[in-house]
């Protein structure tokens, strides 16, 4: 197959991306940041809502929100205290932290332009909001790749996401994700990943 330069440098960065977990403590640049924060607002979006908040945690902020989840993961049994302290340590180590929140401006525009049934377009519009900020948060993922800049996409943060919410001021918001961001401290290894032919079905 003949792939042109700029196809095969993005589907590299695609396949180069790796959940990293530990990182150096060298900066991110302000540039980089904005950078991949644009390529995170480019994403599709439900009615073009763009219904994503990015808050940029750094220095006092991000050892705030380290030290909340180590201090709640004792809460939660042995599996999910686990992930939650190995995300406070991601954390912590990182020197910046992006987190993600969907702001329900979808879910509103949505449920007064469709006129369907409440619970419906609830449900309907929050899974926009959801599927909408995962394709934010992938851009965001890819961009920093291009850049060289390791990633880990956080969700156990879940567990405690009013607790996650309220230190980035976001009151009315919905937990989407917590994003370190920062240059690895060792390569990721790749997992194995079952063949993209298990999951298609080609249907004539
Ligand atoms: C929605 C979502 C939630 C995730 N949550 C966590 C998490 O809480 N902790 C973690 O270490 N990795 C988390 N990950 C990263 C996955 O473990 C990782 O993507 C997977 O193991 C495949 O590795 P790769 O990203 O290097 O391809 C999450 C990924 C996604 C998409």
């Amino acid at each position: 197959m003949c792939l042109s330069h700029s196809a095969r440098v993005t589907l590299h960065h695609i396949e180069a991306r790796r959940s990293i977990r530990s990182f150096t403590d060298r900066p991110v640049s302000q540039e980089d940041l904005l950078t991949v924060l644009r390529a995170a607002n480019q994403a599709p979006s439900a009615h073009n809502q763009q219904s994503w908040r990015f808050s940029v945690l750094r220095g006092k902020r991000k050892q705030e929100l380290a030290t909340l989840v180590n201090a709640r993961a004792g809460e939660f049994p042995r599996a999910a205290a686990v992930l939650l302290r190995m995300a406070a340590r991601s954390i912590n180590s990182a020197p910046v932290v992006v987190v993600v929140a969907n702001t329900g401006a979808l879910i509103d525009h949505g449920t007064k332009l469709f006129q369907i049934d409440k619970p419906l377009a609830q449900d309907f519009f929050k899974t926009m909001e959801i599927q909408s900020s995962a394709a934010a948060i992938q851009n965001l993922l890819v961009a920093a790749t291009s850049l060289g800049l390791a990633t880990v996409w956080l969700g156990i943060l879940f567990l405690i996401k009013d607790d996650v919410l309220r230190l980035m001021g976001e009151r009315e918001g919905e937990f989407m994700a917590v994003i370190p961001v920062g240059y690895e401290a060792k390569p990721g290894i790749a997992p194995k990943k079952i063949d993209f032919e298990m999951m298609v079905s080609w249907l004539d």
